[in-house]
């Protein structure tokens, strides 16, 4: 997606190449308009990246649910991701599409940016980026 400045992931004091993993691609009439990058690692289903061109259109929770039914049919027994204190849209989002916040690890990001300094001090409405909130969806087995 345009916004990517990177195809590094930084979270949980781990840096994650984002440009091999697999995923999903949104259309709309043939465009592609979302596009969802998952790692899967001992029955654990991770979103790494999510970004739809257009917001509140229904493509993320399409992305989502796509992402909740490849991890059921495979037996992961959760989804999970990280996202940050400033990205209020994204927070919102994820507890729309069923998932619960898990963990809070503050100061997390410190981390994070030593791994990959391009991440900016704040986000686009001023908040320091500076914590990592983990989201999951469990899974019965
Ligand atoms: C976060 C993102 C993926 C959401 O995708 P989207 O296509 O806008 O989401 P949807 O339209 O499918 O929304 C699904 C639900 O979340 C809710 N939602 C989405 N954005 C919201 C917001 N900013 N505030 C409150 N609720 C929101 C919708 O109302 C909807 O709820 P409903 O189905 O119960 O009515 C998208 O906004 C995006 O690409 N953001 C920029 C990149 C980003 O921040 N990615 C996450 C990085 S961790």
């Amino acid at each position: 997606m345009q916004e990517w400045t990177s195809t590094a992931v930084a979270r949980r004091g781990e840096l994650v190449e984002a440009a091999g993993l697999p995923g999903y691609v949104a259309r709309l009439g043939g465009r592609p308009v979302g596009l969802v990058l998952v790692d899967v690692r001992d029955r654990e289903y991770e979103v790494v990246a999510i970004s739809t061109t257009a917001q509140r259109r229904g493509i993320g929770r399409a992305l989502m649910e796509r992402c909740f039914a490849e991890a059921r049919a495979t037996a992961c027994r959760r989804v999970w991701l990280v996202t940050t204190n400033n990205n209020i849209a994204a927070i919102a989002f994820y507890q729309h599409v069923g998932m619960d916040l898990q963990a809070l690890h503050r100061h997390a990001v410190r981390m994070s940016r030593s791994l990959k300094p391009t991440i900016p001090l704040r986000g686009a409405t001023g908040v320091a980026i500076d914590h990592e909130l983990e989201f999951e969806l469990l899974l019965p087995s």
